[in-house]
């Protein structure tokens, strides 16, 4: 038996005025997508910012619908759209903000499951890390340099053939 271990590192800012400029454009792109959020259920608007590897950005937010699995979170929202507009352009860096008039979101937002899973593919597909900035509406904003700091060991294509 061997036991082993994972540690991942990462960044954290007080405050948006410590970040690169790079990070800190990204970041506001994904606060003004926070506003066209469509999240009449949760009243959580989640905003995100691609930023592809040709200095473009694309947004998303969250998409809801009454029958909630056919909602889509913004990530995915903007990653897919990348995608589907850029299909050859690897992507550089993902902000991810929210806002709710329910309670002030004071840590950084981040990314669920689904949508790890679904970064992560843009990883492998362009063989190019994805950084991460994370923000709630106050607060830190955490800084990651890829997505598979946070899905390691991850189910990926090569494990569909042998
Ligand atoms: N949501 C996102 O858009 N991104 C996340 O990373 C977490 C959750 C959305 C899904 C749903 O519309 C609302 O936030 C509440 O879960």
């Amino acid at each position: 038996m061997q036991k082993l271990e994972l540690k991942i590192a990462y960044e954290e800012y007080a405050s948006e005025a410590e970040l690169e400029e790079k990070e800190k454009y990204l970041l506001q792109q994904a606060k003004q997508a926070v506003s066209g959020a469509y999240a009449p259920y949760s009243k959580f608007n989640v905003g995100a910012a691609v930023l592809l590897k040709n200095g473009e950005v694309i947004i998303g937010n969250n998409q809801e619908n009454a029958a909630s699995p056919s909602g889509l979170c913004a990530e995915r929202v903007a990653v897919f759209a990348a995608g589907a507009n850029h299909p050859s352009i690897a992507i550089e860096a993902i902000a991810i903000t929210c806002k709710t008039n329910r309670f002030n979101v004071n840590e950084p937002i981040m990314p669920c499951g689904d949508c790890r899973q679904a970064l992560l593919e843009y990883e492998l597909r362009h063989e190019s890390k994805i950084k991460l900035v994370l923000m709630g509406e106050t607060g830190i904003i955490r800084v990651i340099e890829s997505v598979s700091d946070l899905l390691p060991f991850v189910f990926n294509g090569k494990g569909l053939s042998k």
